[in-house]
């Protein structure tokens, strides 16, 4: 059979092993090379990814497979991620635009948001801060899930913030999330002092021997977004330092870390974070009070 007789189940097969065979990495979205040809494939034919499974017998044409070779030589050529060819990724089941200026979207927080923070906040939060929030994925989809409540989204970077303004059009949520480009919490109004229910935040956490180490395909992420000095914490002492003030008295502060977990141990021995465990996987999730905050003040002074 000649290419172009294959059907799609056939050139998913044909792309997934290409792909396997280039030991491309997989760590945007999928964990194995079926479900990122699925997702290079669909993506690239205008597919929906939860289309019938009879789409599978349809042909596969010239044109269509010329399309998704262009997209399988940057992804195999030059490693870059899916969803940076896709210009999309789905976060907490919601779809995100995405672009090189932002971090795609793969934190386990998503799951904490599917549950509306529970049994973290004792009420579902109003008032709530994403820290860092790069495409805006974390905030933008606790509005969502969370109608009642207010969002503001920080970062730094003016190019993520216009990612984020692009969802929040997107998703309708302009009346209840507001951006902010601030370095952490310098630029914030004064009225927001006091008032978060919740700050969550996926800051950037990669420690200095992890940024040497990573696949080429993190090199297409923003650095701004991924390293964050020798041990991986200086962005998240920082948050420590500063988050209370914006805490209101039963506020709670959610922060991941990933692998710099075991350095903020270290850093912090005194310190009972409570560290979240996530049924999908993932690690390095913390949770501290704004009385926790309060009490080991000292610690965190910088
Ligand atoms: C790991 S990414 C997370 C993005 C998004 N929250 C997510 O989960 O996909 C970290 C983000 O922090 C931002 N950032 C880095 N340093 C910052 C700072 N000092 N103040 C505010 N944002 C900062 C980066 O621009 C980046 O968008």
């Amino acid at each position: 059979m000649t290419d172009d007789q294959l059907n799609l189940q056939q050139y998913l097969q044909d792309t997934a092993q290409q792909l396997e065979e280039a030991q491309v990495y997989l760590g945007h979205g999928t964990d194995n090379y079926w479900d990122e040809a699925v997702h290079l494939v669909l993506s690239c034919l205008g597919i929906p990814l939860d289309a019938d499974t009879a789409v599978l017998e349809q042909p596969v044409d010239g044109e269509q497979q010329t399309r998704v070779k262009t997209w399988l030589v940057q992804r195999i050529e030059q490693r870059v991620p899916v969803p940076y060819l896709s210009g999309e990724a789905w976060f907490a089941g919601v779809p995100f635009a995405v672009n090189r200026d932002v971090l795609i979207p793969r934190s386990p927080l998503a799951e904490l948001i599917e549950q509306d923070f529970a049994p973290w906040c004792m009420e579902p939060p109003r008032r709530v801060l994403d820290m860092c929030c790069g495409s805006g994925c974390i905030g933008i989809a606790t509005a969502l899930y969370l109608p009642e409540s207010q969002v503001d989204l920080a970062d730094l970077s003016v190019s993520a913030l216009e990612v984020a303004q692009q969802n929040i059009q997107r998703h309708n949520v302009a009346q209840r999330v507001t951006t902010f480009e601030s370095d952490l919490f310098a630029a914030l109004p004064q009225d927001r002092l006091g008032s978060y229910d919740l700050i969550v935040s996926n800051p950037p956490y990669v420690d200095a021997q992890d940024m040497a180490d990573l696949p080429a395909e993190y090199r297409h992420e923003p650095g701004l977004a991924l390293a964050s000095g020798e041990d991986g914490l200086d962005c998240v002492r920082r948050l420590l330092a500063e988050a209370g003030r914006f805490l209101s008295e039963n506020g709670v502060l959610i922060v991941e870390v990933g692998n710099s977990w075991v350095a903020l141990e270290r850093a912090f021995p005194r310190v009972p974070f409570v560290w979240l465990e996530f049924a999908r996987g993932g690690h390095g999730v913390f949770l501290l009070t704004n009385k926790d905050l309060a009490q080991y003040r000292e610690h965190f002074a910088l």
